[in-house]
């Protein structure tokens, strides 16, 4: 027997002893049992005391029969009947004791008798099952592998034995399943199971009713919701908008100016969602020329672009979540030309002494023009600026022969200049210009020209031999030894030997001597 019961009753005893003592010694003889539900109404009849203690109807008014447990109980006059007087609520009496009693005395008069009643209350199902919270918040992480159990708060159910908690459900859903686990000290707790993984991305919260179920007739029951918050795991990698981006880009344009922005999505949360961006092991020297924002994946340049050194850059990127992973995407820029490089002249070959008897279509010079930019930027057309006996006829790409179109003389002119002048197609267009100097080369073409068609001299008799008398000339334009002029006696009206002895040219200087 519990304690605070034998309590109550060693209290009730003292309470009655003296009252007892004071009128009577009667001996306690009997016990009567009664057993009752609990809650029941007010005048219920628990049974009847005179047929128990074997009173009969007419003594009854002189015996005045009186319970002790007046707030329970009392006895109606006339039919000596125990009747309920107030609420009987087990689970207030007795809590959760399995055995619930109440004892206490009837006491009868003339002559004094002093009896036990027990009266056993028996449980009812009264209350149902009732969750402490309101609310049970879980958080589980979208890693969490199916098997994994969470045991949650239990309900508490004042009544006993079959009319106690007896089972908790869940409603049906995809990921949960519910079971009954039984704790050391008999209590009952649910226990949620995950069945199926669970994707925050997908759903991130969950709402499940829990019901707690007793095991009365009609059960009854209680409810509560659990709330299950789903924890990112970093289970997604980020995402590029584009695999490839594509962008072309003018060369020259200054530093820092904009390319393109790459940006890549992660969808999961937090620092797993936050991305940083890096060149991924493209060459040093290309990511030299562009600087790529680690944080918002702004690509801009980083020095002068030249189309005429690369014309295409391929620069791969790479996106890394808070964690682990990664994603890689290309970015591809094109330089678009501009027209800053101007045609270049070289001179393959070139001979400087062009004779003067050669033929027209004899080639002089052989030219090759280069322009570095592409396309009409980099369309040479060539053409000589002055009026000279000289053309360039375009042999195969960027070359040029420079050959003579026009009758040379030396004799007229000796040298020219030359200025090519190649120019581009670009707009504006650029040009260039290379001057070579020509020199024609002496031939012997001229012969020479006496200045007078005939000299007449008159010389006096009696003249001193070896005097001179007259002087012819000639002239020749060729060049040194091809218009030096030397003189001889060719023909006369004389004979040879006759001649000789009469005059003599001097072959240098054309003096004509007298002999004789
Ligand atoms: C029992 O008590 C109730 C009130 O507590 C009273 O109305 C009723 O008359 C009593 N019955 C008897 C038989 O005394
Ligand atoms: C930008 O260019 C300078 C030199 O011109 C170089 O030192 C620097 O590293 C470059 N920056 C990047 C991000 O490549
Ligand atoms: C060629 O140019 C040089 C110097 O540029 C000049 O002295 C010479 O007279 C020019 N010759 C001709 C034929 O124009
Ligand atoms: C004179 O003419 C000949 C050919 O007629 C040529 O070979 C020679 O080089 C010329 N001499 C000079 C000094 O130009």
């Amino acid at each position: 027997m519990q304690r605070r019961a034998r309590e109550a009753e060693r209290m009730k005893s003292q309470v009655l002893f003296p009252f007892l003592l004071s009128l009577f010694c009667g001996a306690i003889s009997q016990q009567i049992r009664y057993t009752i539900p609990e809650e029941l109404a007010k005048g219920s009849r628990v049974g009847n005391l005179a047929k128990d203690l074997g009173l009969s109807i007419e003594e009854l008014p002189a015996r005045k029969l009186r319970v002790s447990a007046e707030d329970y109980f009392n006895v109606s006059l006339e039919s000596a009947d125990l009747l309920v007087n107030g609420r009987i609520d087990r689970e207030k009496i007795c809590g959760r004791k399995l055995e619930c009693a109440l004892e206490f005395e009837t006491v009868a008069e003339n002559p004094m008798n002093v009896f036990h009643v027990v009266v056993i209350i028996q449980d009812i199902n009264d209350n149902a099952p009732r969750f402490v919270t309101k609310g049970i918040d879980l958080e589980i992480c979208e890693s969490a592998l199916p098997g994994v159990k969470f045991p949650l708060d239990s309900a508490q159910d004042a009544d006993v034995e079959g009319n106690s908690l007896k089972i908790y459900t869940i409603n049906p859903n995809q990921h949960f399943s519910l079971s009954t686990k039984e704790s050391p000290d008999g209590s009952k707790y649910p226990e949620l199971l995950l069945e199926k993984p669970l994707d925050r991305e997908h759903q991130s919260s969950h709402r499940l009713i829990l019901t707690a179920m007793d095991g009365g007739d009609p059960p009854l029951s209680g409810t509560t919701q659990i709330n299950i918050r789903v924890t990112d795991a970093n289970d997604n990698a980020p995402v590029f908008s584009q695999d490839v981006y594509r962008v072309s880009l003018q060369e020259n344009v200054p530093w820092g100016t904009s390319v393109l922005r790459v940006s890549a999505t992660d969808q999961d949360e937090g620092i797993n969602a936050e991305i940083t961006y890096a060149f991924l092991n493209s060459p040093i020297s290309t990511s030299l020329f562009f600087n790529l924002n680690p944080n918002t994946g702004d690509i801009t340049t980083n020095g002068t672009l030249d189309f005429e050194e690369t014309s295409r850059y391929v620069l791969g990127v790479e996106a890394k979540d808070g964690g682990v992973h990664t994603a890689h995407c290309n970015v591809q820029i094109e330089i678009v030309d501009e027209n800053d490089n101007a045609p270049e002249v070289t001179l393959m070959s070139f001979s400087n002494q062009i004779p003067e008897d050669s033929d027209l279509g004899t080639v002089i010079a052989l030219i090759k023009v280069r322009d570095k930019d592409s396309g009409q930027n980099g369309m040479v057309t060539c053409y000589i600026q002055e009026e000279v006996p000289f053309k360039l006829e375009s042999t195969s790409k960027n070359y040029y022969k420079l050959v003579i179109c026009g009758a040379l003389n030396r004799e007229q002119s000796a040298d020219y200049n030359v200025t090519i002048i190649a120019t581009d197609k670009g707009k504006p267009s650029l040009s260039s210009r290379t001057s070579i100097t020509l020199h024609i080369s002496d031939i012997n073409d001229n012969a020479p020209v006496f200045h007078q068609a005939s000299y007449v001299v008159h010389v006096a008799e009696n003249n001193p031999p070896g005097a001179s008398i007259a002087q012819v000339s000639a002239s020749d334009p060729d060049l040194g030894p091809n218009g030096s002029v030397s003189y001889s006696i060719v023909a006369s009206d004389l004979e040879p030997r006759e001649l000789l002895s009469y005059v003599s040219v001097s072959a240098q200087s054309g003096v004509v001597f007298a002999q004789r």
